[in-house]
């Protein structure tokens, strides 16, 4: 696929003519993203000007405000509008919220996961918004890192195609801008610290983090975001490496690049890598940086630097050409066909529930069922729980939950299924109780603790099934919002453990932004189900599934962790040749990366390979029959896996070549095929040079990350 970001000879005409007309004043101000919650006399003044590029994080009601200024100004460019839409337009009340990224992820779905990306579109679009910093394309591995939720997962190839495909839906009919970010190395931050410097070595980035990025540009990705941090010391936002030579030149992305919030100061004041603004803005420019987010000290200091001779104009041009080439494709220059805008009554509207339904049914994850799901018809149910009735833990971060700034007044909409609302509606025959059982909070609980513990634990008591619901909350989760243990806090698995000793059917559900240590606590569960942070309708589908209206078809996109301080825990390792690694945890993931049970049984035969051998620019057929031997219907992700058998170079011990999402009917069978191009096969040598060895290749078909069927081929 091509990069479709440039635009054609007469829309670059009339940048030419813009661009000859304009003041440097006017271009830097193109350069310059500021805040709607910044310091609220600037911002006034800078939107007065009429000549700043864009603002973020304004709503729709605010639009007209900065738009009309800069119709007026001399240049009449307008700006354009970013926001966090990161898992639906969440930080407008009353918009869908879907579920997370990495709740989207366990869908393995492309379809699905463009289809919410075209919603979110909608909505923004219809709120009079134009561009997503969505999606989030690092790599999910680190479990103590706080955006973990924001990232679908931790493997490469599921995160290039899912952010291939949601970049796809987003700028479907050139409704919205997409930003993939944080450009690189971002979730490796030393010890899951936010921001922090990556140790990784540009073979490691090669490996694992650029092909995302990479398959953003393919789908034709209007902007990229630098990240905050540095690799091995190289803060992104300076290096004309990773951000000129290998993004746009190598990966020929045409879009513009846009800083993360406040990169500009960073430089100065966080990472101390130059001495005043006016060094950053060369460096940060001359790297490849096109726009400036929120530091708004970036507008003089970017001119002086110009009028000084240290920022060729060149390279100021080079910017602008690429803003207004994004202005240009969402119709806001003058002259452009402009976008035909969704009516507002969009927001929210009953087609857009029902993809957030689909989404939240498919992204729902069973991680144990020892016979007592489906739960069918009961006589009574108590729901326990702190995150039972929680709208904030249950939405998860970039929701007008999370970030007040732009709705203070947020409350929850009455629609929000929580799981206590769902069960109520889905369960409506059944005596339903609720008891909160006790808060996630590290250390003292509260004067009231025990007593609400011991009401939970009678309410457990007096029913038929108790449905716990437990997990993590904001305060634990998001950006910012790193944790030293992934863990269940508080009383939580103290209350697991004491309603599983007066009732013996226990249903577990997650609600959190990560995976969890679950060793001691899946102990006292009889079924335990992974939501992660689900959205809206998380409730609904949840207590539809474990009910047996529906039937689970997620699979984890991520591995749990086998004990605290035991991570990262992702499954494509290099081999370890040194015992087990830890003495005091088991290394054994019950739920790894792949992983999710169903109500059907799925039977998978041998995988069988068009041939036997094959040429390094050759290409070859690997089947699988996966028959459903159950009685219900349901879909299964079938997952292939390749490793390079003997290599000059570590490699891992599997790594996930392709995947396909099949529906399978009742006592059905379903033949597979994977088209296998040898190319693909290769890995990167000490030098970074993609290389393709001849010999042996493991080929590895799995439905659960744990069982696989294997076959061989020989690469000439
Ligand atoms: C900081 C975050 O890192 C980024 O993901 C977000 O898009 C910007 N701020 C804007 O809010």
């Amino acid at each position: 696929m091509t990069n479709t970001t440039a635009c054609s000879a007469e829309v670059e005409k009339k940048i030419d003519e813009i661009l000859s007309k304009m003041t440097i004043e006017e271009k830097v101000g193109q350069m310059q993203q500021l805040a709607a919650n910044m310091d609220a006399a600037k911002l006034d003044k800078y939107r007065k000007m009429g000549t700043i590029g864009s603002f973020l994080h304004v709503l729709g009601d605010d639009t007209q405000k900065y738009t009309d200024p800069a119709k007026k100004s001399r240049s009449g460019i307008k700006p354009i509008f970013g926001i966090d839409a990161i898992h639906g337009h969440a930080l407008l009340k009353g918009a869908t919220v879907f579920p997370s990224q990495l709740a989207a992820a366990c869908t393995f779905d492309e379809e699905l996961v463009e289809k919410m990306g075209e919603v979110t579109a909608v909505e923004v679009a219809a709120d009079g918004l134009d561009w997503v910093f969505s999606p989030v394309l690092c790599m999910g591995r680190d479990l103590r890192w706080g955006r973990i939720d924001e990232t679908f997962g931790e493997d490469t190839e599921v995160v290039a195609r899912l952010g291939a495909a949601i970049i796809r839906g987003y700028q479907k009919d050139g409704l919205v801008a997409a930003c993939a970010k944080h450009y690189i190395a971002y979730g490796e931050a030393t010890g899951g610290r936010d921001a922090y410097d990556s140790q990784v070595t540009e073979r490691r980035v090669r490996e694992v983090l650029l092909k995302p990025f990479k398959a953003a540009a393919d789908a034709g990705v209007m902007s990229v975001m630098t990240a905050y941090g540095s690799i091995d010391g190289k803060p992104l936002t300076t290096s004309r490496k990773w951000l000129t030579d290998i993004l746009k030149t190598e990966l020929g992305f045409n879009g513009l690049i846009v800083t993360d919030w406040d990169n500009y100061r960073a430089l100065v004041h966080g990472q101390r890598v130059c001495e005043d603004l006016c060094e950053a803005c060369k460096d940060g420019i001359l790297a490849g940086n096109d726009m400036c987010m929120y530091t708004d000290e970036f507008y003089n200091a970017a001119i002086e630097a110009v009028k000084n001779g240290e920022i060729p104009m060149s390279a100021i041009d080079d910017s602008v050409r690429r803003i207004l080439r994004m202005k240009a494709r969402l119709g806001l220059l003058d002259g452009m066909p402009a976008r035909k805008l969704p009516p507002r009554s969009v927001i929210g509207c009953a087609e857009h529930v029902a993809v957030n339904y689909e989404v939240a049914k498919e992204s729902a994850v069973l991680l144990k069922n020892n016979g007592v799901l489906p739960l069918g018809d009961v006589k009574s149910v108590a729901v326990i729980g702190p995150n039972a009735d929680d709208v904030g833990a249950q939405y998860g971060d970039w929701t007008y939950y999370s970030h007040p700034n732009p709705n203070p007044q947020a409350t929850p909409k009455d629609e929000v299924y929580t799981l206590l609302k769902g069960v109520r509606e889905v369960f409506g025959g059944a005596r339903v109780t609720y008891a909160k059982g006790c808060v996630i909070e590290d250390g003292d609980c509260g004067a009231d603790s025990d007593k609400a513990m011991d009401e939970a634990v009678a309410c457990a008591k007096a029913a038929d099934v108790a449905v716990v619901v437990i997990g993590d909350r904001l305060k634990y989760n998001g950006e910012g919002k790193d944790v030293a243990q992934p863990i269940l806090r508080g009383r939580q698995i103290e209350l697991l453990k004491r309603v599983k000793a007066v009732n013996h059917k226990v249903v577990a559900v997650l609600v959190n932004g990560k995976p969890l240590v679950l060793s001691e606590a899946e102990g006292y569960c009889d079924a335990i189900v992974e939501t992660f942070n689900g959205g809206d309708m998380c409730g609904l589908a949840a207590a539809r599934l474990i009910k047996g209206e529906e039937n689970f078809g997620g699979k984890l996109p991520i591995s749990f962790p086998c004990g605290v301080g035991s991570g990262p825990d992702y499954y494509n390792q290099y081999d370890y040749w040194h015992g087990g690694r830890y003495a005091d945890v088991k290394h054994e993931n019950p739920y790894p990366f792949g992983f999710g049970l169903s109500y059907s049984r799925f039977e998978y035969s041998a995988p069988v390979l068009s041939a036997g051998k094959a040429k390094r620019d050759g290409a070859v057929r690997v089947s699988v029959t996966v028959k459903n031997a159950s009685d219900v219907d349901g879909k299964e992700t079938v997952q292939l896996y390749f490793r390079d058998r003997v290599c000059k170079m570590l490699t891992p011990v599997r790594k996930l070549l392709d995947f396909k999402k099949v529906f399978i009917g009742a006592g059905e069978s379903k033949t597979v095929t994977f088209d296998v191009a040898v190319a693909d096969l290769g890995y990167y040598d000490e030098n970074c040079v993609y290389t393709v060895d001849a010999g042996a290749f493991d080929f590895y078909v799995s439905g659960d990350g744990i069982n696989f069927g294997h076959a061989e081929l020989i690469v000439e």
